[in-house]
């Protein structure tokens, strides 16, 4: 990512500085990396390179620090020191602000010294800038997005090809779409840490990583895809930031049905897309590159001219108050898609139907397909299609299912979305 920000400097430099009528001239002072021997794609002169993170703080001619080394404890240090010193700092790391955000925006605060994170979500899509300025007049009632590209091809190449999960991973590992640490990617937290990070933004308060849920891509199985498909879906893995009536926060991040129709239903391969509500504005749909050299290197470059240009450390609205509520996730309520795999006798549908009604759980639909070819072939998966219900409640109709002697192995449980 350093070496996107460089070639961007010494290609547009001087149009950035012509563009900001000559008030803003951007120059690279010191450059940290792990390995000086390592070969890179930006030349840029050796005696910037020190493998020494805080030389580059200590420096007096750097007026503003750019971490783009990822994880959450050697770029606190380096963010924390930033900061303390007074100096304004941009970052592209979602992990670090969504976990360790309230200490590092308090330093803010204390120290007067911005943090600028255009690039921490959905690299391309200028989304934080749209949410912090350009929708300020606005409540923000939903924020609905496909933020992580790697699990998006996966699950387009499941839907398309009919890949299993394990060949997906493959193919994209072997397309450079997924780290070769792929697990932030895959079990969901990637996308979470850019919702947290959205709705912080969106809502005034830092919302705490550890009250958020999260469900990745790995158990996603063909066969749901394959109903999913039948009953007019797509499966994508959503996360949502939505607000209710009486200002809980609704923020979860999951694998969920989604209408075939449905504009975020287009969003293909590594693409991202957010879509907004707002209560003046209506809905609006941001799409692009969600990550790639180019384009992060591109929000980090407009977060620098920011800071150059500002260095307050208020910008836009967060945080601008201490808590607020967020939504117990057995509280929140969807339609469901539930598949059973079941053994094949007479009566399996009624059992669990009878329970399903005993909480109160109403079934919109069931979808238990045949073999053209073999009719009396034994009947082994049961869709049911459930009306809107709190997930708690589910839970404990489900656990009750669970308990019969039909059930071959647990079921399998999709939101569905109507956003
Ligand atoms: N890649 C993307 O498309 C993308 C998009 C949005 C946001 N981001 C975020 O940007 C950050 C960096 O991602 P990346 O993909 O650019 O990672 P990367 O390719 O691994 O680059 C990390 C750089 O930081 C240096 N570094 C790491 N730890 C260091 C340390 N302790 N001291 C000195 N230098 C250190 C590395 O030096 P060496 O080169 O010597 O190893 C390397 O140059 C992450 O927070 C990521 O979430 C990435």
């Amino acid at each position: 990512m350093g070496s996107g920000v460089w070639k961007i400097l010494q290609e547009h430099g001087n149009l950035i500085t012509s563009r900001t009528r000559d008030t803003v001239r951007l120059e690279i002072r010191k450059i940290a990396v792990r390995d000086l021997q390592k070969a890179r794609d930006a030349e840029a002169p050796a005696d910037l390179f020190t493998t020494e993170l805080l030389e580059v703080v200590n420096d007096p001619s750097v007026d503003i620090v750019v971490e783009l080394i990822g994880g959450t404890d050697a770029a606190f240090d380096l963010v924390a020191a930033a900061l303390r010193a007074g100096k304004p700092v941009v970052t592209g790391n979602k992990a670090l602000l969504a976990e360790r955000g309230p200490e590092l925006f308090a330093l803010s605060r204390e120290h007067h010294a911005p943090i600028h994170f255009e690039a921490a979500v959905a690299g391309g899509i200028p989304i934080i800038k749209a949410v912090q300025e350009s929708l300020i007049g606005n409540r923000i009632d939903s924020i609905a997005g496909i933020i992580n590209g790697t699990s998006n091809y996966i699950l387009q190449r499941m839907t398309e090809a009919g890949l299993g999960y394990p060949e997906a991973l493959k193919e994209a590992k072997d397309l450079g779409y997924a780290e070769a640490d792929e697990a932030l990617d895959v079990n969901g937290w990637d996308a979470a840490h850019k919702a947290i990070l959205l709705g912080s933004l969106a809502h005034g308060f830092l919302i705490d990583h550890k009250e958020v849920y999260v469900r990745g891509i790995e158990k996603v199985t063909p066969l749901d895809i394959k109903f999913a498909s039948d009953l007019g879906y797509v499966v994508k893995l959503l996360s949502l930031v939505m607000a209710r009536e009486d200002g809980a926060i609704e923020i979860r991040t999951q694998p969920s049905f989604l209408s075939q129709n449905h504009i975020l239903a287009s969003v293909h391969g590594v693409f991202n897309a957010v879509a907004v509500k707002g209560d003046h504005l209506g809905e609006s749909l941001f799409y692009g590159p969600g990550a790639g050299q180019g384009p992060t290197a591109s929000a980090v470059v407009s977060d620098l001219v920011e800071a150059a240009r500002n260095s307050r450390p208020e910008r836009g609205f967060l945080p601008f108050q201490e808590k607020g509520t967020l939504l117990e996730i057995d509280d929140t309520a969807t339609s469901y898609y539930v598949r059973f795999s079941v053994t094949d006798q007479p009566g399996v549908m009624a059992d669990v139907a009878t329970i399903l009604a005993k909480h109160k759980v109403g079934i919109s639909g069931t979808h238990s397909p045949v073999d053209a070819n073999n009719p009396d072939a034994d009947f082994v998966e049961m869709v049911f299609l459930l009306h809107t219900c709190p997930f708690g409640t589910l839970k404990t109709a489900l656990a009750e299912v669970e308990k019969l002697d039909c059930l071959t192995d647990r079921p399998v449980v999709f939101r569905i979305e109507t956003l």
